[in-house]
């Protein structure tokens, strides 16, 4: 859609309006109307290539008009219009305004009257790549009618401990499943004219001392865990923009480090868009965009004292600090047209100058929350709850005479509750204002009431109440949460709620284990539904009937959730991250995590989640990939074929049980043993829903990238010859078909 006639005319007015500017637009008026037409026409023909428009619209800047374009507009942050942050377009350049709001389960932030999406991990957990794009598109298309073009978004940390505060917001701890996650969901958002954003790059795997923490992590480990979700982000959704975090990596800040924002990412992997700092991440100006940094963002305008909360000081690419480092030969102006470029030229790409955005009170105060996004939300948080047990197929509940009775037991589970445990705390937490959150109880209330069901609450804090609706019920259904937020790690693998006021999540005083304990004591029939953005320790497994992992669910959570009880949809998660038996299994070193003296060192290299669990012998809790479903299926013919740049692998999945179901093959190749990688690592998967005794013969890819370690001797990807083990199952630890491959 063109500009409309209004904007330019506005435009043509504009350009009129400038003085002493002999634009081609003034030229041209003595000459001949048609290049008056357009003052902008030199580049606002979609019909070019981006990389022209983008050289036609910086030849065509004054240095004012470049130096605007480089860090953020005033007033900043949630005062406008609830956005984190925006640069002020320039009409007479056609260039629109550019709004960033966050982020990865939706329009977050101080936005309302947006639909509230599973968070991260639970969009991981799906392994289904065409739902992820369908998330990512629905967010993209909410960001666009919200006056938003650019989302914050998504996260792709890798959760390294279970620990990390923000772990809810990424994408797990496997590199491959990370990095398929991201792609898609990018792919979604940039579906429409909105460009993601990937972050927070590179190596922000901790909350505790983000801001200051000074990371050491050997090359080859950053090649192949850290960095991978990066590299596809760029590689293989072209991303149009990467956010550069707080941290510093190797004793340089990670906004002014030349290795991450142009080595790697320039130079190794060919980024086109615009790297934009985290708020508050920047620390100078001149060696800031030397490195690679290209716009700056803060919440604060100027001259706030550097805190560890707020970050730095302030404003470091304001005008005159740009241009007085071009006055004294500190940066050259060719980088300060190249960071004009990179941000113009994925704004042409993707559409944001033909489909301008216009911020206001309009949008701003619109609902898109639809009735059909909400199906987005309501059929992902379905397919992204794991379930982790179910005893003597107690789920789903089947149709009893004169119907059951029900005892709902939580905090969470009733509305207060769940509109906090509706995503995780910070700049993500999608309010959901206008509450419209449906709770758990709300939503088993009324599946409940269409089958002849009964349903009691109880808040159960007080577990004398827990245990007598426990053991007055046919069937338990006790709701707990754990309120992970940004800005903080998690101090165990407890649970603690969380008490949110839009972004802001503050942990409260309610306890959770000893209700559950008391519940799955009392009745054996009792599911046990965790609303956590990570692993939680369950010390009362053994009793539980079932156990399911929503994760943080969103808006439609109470539905998806009674969706699953009654086997309207199958729990269709599969863990993203391992969950250890307790803290004391996989213990960290302080100088590991968080850090000493200012310094965290990953000293376990790939020894990353599941990877250090096989190398170590050692038996988690439930292992990465793990989940279960309604029916159960068996695998067999496993045929393993070399191809010119790697192989293909093919078996026959049947579904074995009496009802339809989803299952998530998963690939793991095992290097020989010189190649000094990890026992196993997820090189391939996919998900896919059979009816009873359907079979299906499945074929997944293997390219070079799967049988290369990073050669830090050579500085890049090398293909160890052996013999490889090929091993395919529904987990990482549940590995079926086993064959091997010599390359
Ligand atoms: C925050 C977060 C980042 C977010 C940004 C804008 O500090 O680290 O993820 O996108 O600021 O809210």
């Amino acid at each position: 859609m063109r500009r409309s006639r209004g904007r330019q005319i506005l435009a043509l007015v504009a350009a009129l309006t400038v003085v002493g500017t002999p634009t081609a637009l003034v030229a041209g008026a003595a000459d001949g109307a048609a290049a008056s037409a357009d003052p902008c026409a030199a580049w606002m023909d979609p019909s070019d290539s981006a990389a022209r428009r983008a050289d036609a619209l910086v030849a065509a800047m004054t240095q004012d008009q470049k130096l605007h374009m480089l860090t953020f507009g005033d007033p900043p942050w949630f005062a406008y219009w609830g956005t984190a942050g925006h640069v002020d377009g320039i009409p007479e350049l056609c260039i629109p305004d550019l709004v960033l709001s966050d982020a990865g389960s939706g329009v977050a932030g101080l936005q309302i009257a947006t639909t509230v999406f599973p968070s991260g991990v639970a969009q991981a957990a799906t392994w289904d790549r065409g739902l992820q794009r369908r998330i990512g598109s629905t967010i993209g298309a909410e960001a666009f009618a919200k006056g938003i073009n650019v989302m914050l978004g998504p996260g792709m940390n890798i959760a390294r401990t279970p620990y990390n505060g923000r772990n809810f917001e990424y994408f797990g701890e496997d590199p491959y499943l990370a990095s398929r996650t991201a792609v898609s969901v990018i792919e979604g958002i940039q579906s429409h004219p909105v460009l993601a954003d990937a972050k927070h790059y590179a190596f922000n795997n901790q909350e505790t001392d983000r801001m200051t923490v000074d990371v050491r992590v050997d090359e080859r480990t950053r090649r192949e865990i850290y960095l991978p979700a990066f590299e596809a982000a760029v590689k293989k959704a072209d991303v149009g923009s990467v956010m550069c975090s707080y941290n510093r990596v190797g004793g340089t800040y990670a906004c002014e480090n030349p290795e991450l924002l142009t080595g790697y990412l320039r130079d190794d992997w060919g980024f086109d868009g615009f790297v934009v700092s985290d708020w508050g991440a920047v620390h100078s100006t001149a060696p800031s965009a030397r490195a690679g940094l290209d716009l700056e963002m803060h919440a604060f305008a100027a001259g706030v004292p550097a805190t560890p909360v707020t970050g730095s000081a302030g404003r470091y690419f304001g005008a005159d600090q740009l241009q007085a480092a071009v006055d004294d030969g500190q940066l050259r102006q060719a980088r300060i047209d190249g960071m004009v470029r990179n941000i113009v030229r994925p704004m042409f790409e993707h559409g944001l100058f033909d489909d301008p955005v216009s911020p206001g009170a309009e949008p701003f105060l619109s609902d898109v929350s639809t009735p059909e996004h909400l199906a987005v939300a309501r059929r992902a948080a379905a397919d992204a709850t794991v379930m982790l047990k179910n005893r003597d197929r107690l789920l789903p509940l089947r149709p009893v005479e004169g119907g059951r009775t029900i005892a709902v037991i939580g905090w969470a589970a009733n509305p207060v509750g769940a509109a906090n445990a509706v995503s995780g705390g910070g700049s993500s937490h999608g309010s959901g204002l206008p509450p419209r959150v449906v709770s758990p109880l709300e939503g088993i209330t009324s599946a409940a009431l269409e089958r002849g069901d009964r349903v009691v609450y109880v808040e159960g804090s007080n577990v004398v109440d827990a245990r007598a609706a426990a053991a007055a019920a046919d069937v338990v259904v006790v709701v707990a949460t754990d309120g992970s937020s940004e800005g903080t790690d998690r101090a165990d693998l407890g649970l603690r709620p969380a008490a949110c006021l839009t972004v802001f999540c503050q942990a409260i005083p309610i306890e959770q284990e000893d209700m559950i304990a008391a519940a799955t004591a009392a009745n054996p029939d009792t599911v046990v539904v965790l609303d956590v953005g990570a692993p939680v320790r369950m010390p009362w497994l053994p009793d539980a009937g079932a156990v399911l992992v929503p994760w943080y669910g969103g808006l439609q959570h109470g539905n998806a959730l009674a969706d699953v009880l009654y086997g309207v949809r199958e729990p269709g998660g599969r863990l993203p991250q391992t969950f250890p038996v307790d803290e004391a299994q996989h213990p960290f070193k302080p100088e590991e995590y968080p850090g000493v003296g200012g310094k965290e060192s990953y000293d376990e290299g790939l020894l990353v989640g599941y990877r250090w669990y096989d190398a170590t012998g050692t038996r988690p809790l439930f292992p990465f990939g793990y989940g279960l479903g309604y029916t159960t299926f068996g695998f067999r013919d496993l045929a393993v074929r070399p191809t010119a740049g790697g192989a293909r692998v093919s078996f026959v999945v049947r579904n074995t049980g009496r009802r339809t179901g989803a299952v998530v093959p998963q690939l793991y190749l095992s290097a020989p043993k010189r190649a000094g990688e990890p026992p196993r690592q997820l090189k391939g998967f996919t998900k896919l829903t059979l009816k009873p005794g359907e079979s299906r013969r499945v074929s997944l890819a293997l390219d070079r990238r799967a049988f290369s370690v990073w050669s830090t001797r050579r500085d890049r990807w090398v293909v160890v010859p052996g013999t490889y083990g090929v091993a395919v199952g529904t987990s990482s630890r549940d590995l079926v078909l086993r064959g091997r491959l010599a390359r």
